[in-house]
């Protein structure tokens, strides 16, 4: 098969993970007969210092045309203090809107090899094995007004929390196709006993669940859901949820693995490209040092061989080869505590696709 992939490399360590991902891409394109090929544009603080706009035209169009798009990270101090909608992020928000991105979907999965990077006990992480659904163009993030209004002692600020029937019932779909895809069960998160868009939720997945009559689905309330979250992760398997609630559930949820390094994931629109990255910045801390693990962005990139290409030979291979070599005791600095053992980004990348190779 053929697919176009634009690779926006972006700042700090995006341009190093993406490397690896190209070059990882490249070998089961050779292994498997795929032609992939790439087109980079620029995003985010790059792009600001090259044409003045976080997300130039040029960049929009490249990713339209693909058939799935891969982002390193964005930001870092050197643009910090520019204002709010001139800065890097904004790059990013600009394009989840324009390639209408409105499920994010974030995996938590335990590798045994890294358990003990976990802040919680072995007992509870073990066999963890969930993803995150969230809604992410609606809500409070994006509703109208949002204003303040009054001055001094009297001002008042605004935000809006709204959601159309339409817009919970392509993600709640979405939720229930994965919780399918994975033979699993789905988790409805809300706050239903408090918001009245909430109680909406609730209906449309009732609806919706109406032609999924094997997957077993119930719902739970936000609060309840931070708390079982930490206390029983493995009773979890898809969770759809909104944007505010997802967004600080899935931070939550990351933790479980407690390596920030290793998370990739992938957002998704109705019919166009997705979009694929690690969930970590741009670490400008470590950037052009050549250490950065490349191991998130790589499992953006099995996430992108299931969604976007539907290829899952390639995609279970690939995540095989990741946990082989994790399991074969490899590991980059932010993984170990003893730098001489430490790995380099190309000297990751290159185990992983020895292991990859090995599998064929
Ligand atoms: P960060 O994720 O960039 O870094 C946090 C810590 O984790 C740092 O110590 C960093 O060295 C380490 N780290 C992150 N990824 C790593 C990797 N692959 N390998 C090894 N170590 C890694 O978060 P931070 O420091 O809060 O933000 C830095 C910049 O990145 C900011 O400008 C922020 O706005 C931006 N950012 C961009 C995101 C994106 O593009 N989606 C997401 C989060 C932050
Ligand atoms: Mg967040």
């Amino acid at each position: 098969m053929k697919k176009h992939i634009a690779i926006l490399p972006g700042d700090g360590i995006g341009p190093e993970v993406c490397e690896a991902a190209t070059k990882v891409l490249s070998e089961i394109g050779k292994m498997y007969q795929h032609q992939f090929e790439f087109t980079f544009a620029d995003l985010g603080g790059v792009a600001i210092d090259k044409s003045g706009t976080p997300l130039p035209a040029e960049t929009l169009s490249v990713c339209k045309q693909s058939d799935a798009v891969l982002l390193g990270a964005v930001g870092g101090p050197k643009w910090d203090t520019l204002p709010g909608d001139q800065r890097p992020e904004k790059g990013l928000l600009g394009l989840r809107k324009e390639l209408d991105l409105f499920a994010n979907l974030r995996p938590v999965t335990i590798y045994d090899a890294l358990a003990d990077a976990s802040p919680l006990k072995d007992d509870i992480i073990q066999g963890v094995d969930l993803v995150i659904v969230r809604e992410l163009t609606g809500g409070l993030y994006f509703g109208e007004p949002r204003e303040r209004r009054g001055e001094g002692k009297e001002q008042l600020a605004v935000d809006t929390l709204v959601y159309s029937r339409k817009e919970i019932e392509r993600i709640v779909r979405k939720g229930f196709e994965f919780a399918k895809i994975r033979g699993g069960t789905l988790t409805s998160v809300d706050k239903a006993n408090v918001l009245e868009s909430s109680r909406l939720w609730r209906e449309v997945v009732d609806e919706v669940a109406q032609d999924y009559p094997d997957i077993e689905y119930s719902h739970m309330l936000v609060d309840n859901a931070a708390m079982q979250l930490v206390r029983n992760p493995r009773q979890f398997d898809v969770i759809v949820t909104e944007n505010m609630f997802g967004d600080i559930l899935s931070d939550e949820a990351s933790m479980i693995t407690g390596s920030l390094g290793m998370l990739p994931s992938a957002s998704l629109s109705q019919d166009g490209p997705g979009l694929f990255e690690p969930i970590h910045g741009s670490a400008p801390d470590i950037a052009g040092k050549g250490v950065a693990n490349p191991l998130a962005t790589l499992s953006s990139v099995v996430m992108m061989l299931t969604y976007a290409f539907e290829m899952t030979d390639e995609a279970d291979a690939l995540a095989e080869a990741i946990n082989d070599v994790l399991e074969a005791g490899h590991r980059t600095a932010d993984l170990t505590n003893d730098a001489s053992k430490a790995l380099s980004t190309e000297e990751m990348t290159n185990q992983v696709i020895d292991a990859l190779t090995k599998k064929a």
